[in-house]
């Protein structure tokens, strides 16, 4: 039986209100699910101070490359962890198709991350294109086998997020989520079977209130990585409440 989780990804949204506003929300909420906040990095450690009471986690959008240096703008692993992140999102596909980020580049991301004791959530997913030519197992196994050879699966969660669905209200049917995740499983299995029946495999996009219950029903979907409705102290709750 594996441990349920809700990780909400603010991306470049929220203030220190919706900072408040959520801890307060979740203080009193009745939740099954480990929950894990991923603000925009400004936020990290008001997140981080308010929630140390409760059993909620912290995370990183995103991490550098690398450690230290001169690179104006970047945020170390080691920093992230510093500040009591205890989880990292890396490979989400805004980064790969906004920020030029590559399979070789998230795989040296998740080593740095995992070296600095973080949890990396590496996040998979095809486009519309890919999936609509049949590729979609193709495009998400040579996303992991670029970080699953060298990994420390104690530290590794997965999210699977067809990229048709991000931000788009068009969900993955249960059935298409969970068909994605199987195989994801059944693939990671190929490096470490042990691994792969504790990994806990995420679904994102467009997950809302109305289809969370259908969505983590599903044998091989632990959870959920929340955008939109993250940002939305009601939803969010319902949505965790829901697994
Ligand atoms: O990281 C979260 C995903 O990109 C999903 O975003 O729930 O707004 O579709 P969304």
């Amino acid at each position: 039986m594996r441990q349920s989780l809700v990780i909400a990804n603010w991306k470049l949204n929220g203030n220190l209100k919706l900072v408040d506003d959520m801890v307060s929300a979740l203080a009193s909420a009745r939740c099954s699910a480990d929950v894990v906040i991923c603000p925009p990095a400004p936020y990290l450690a008001a997140l981080e101070t308010a929630t140390q009471r409760l059993n909620i986690e912290v995370g990183g959008q995103n991490c550098s490359v690398y450690s230290n240096g001169a690179y104006t703008g970047e945020i170390a692993a080691e920093m992230l962890a510093e500040v009591g992140c205890k989880y990292v999102l890396l490979g989400h596909s805004e980064r790969r198709a906004l920020f030029a980020e590559d399979d070789t580049l998230i795989a040296k991301k998740v080593q740095l991350a995992q070296q600095a004791g973080l949890t990396a959530v590496l996040c998979v997913g095809e486009t519309l294109q890919q999936r609509e030519a049949g590729k979609t197992l193709d495009v998400v196994k040579a996303q992991l086998s670029a970080v699953l050879n060298d990994v420390d699966f104690n530290r590794l969660v997965v999210a699977y997020e067809p990229v048709w669905a991000i931000g788009t209200g068009e969900t993955a049917t249960p059935e298409q989520a969970q068909e994605v995740h199987a195989a994801i499983r059944q693939y990671v299995a190929t490096f470490n079977t042990d691994a792969a029946s504790k990994l806990a495999l995420l679904y994102g996009g467009s997950v809302k209130p109305e289809n969370a219950e259908i969505l983590f029903a599903q044998d091989d979907i632990d959870g959920g990585l929340i955008g939109g409705a993250s940002l939305n102290t009601d939803q969010f709750l319902a949505i965790c409440s829901a697994v």
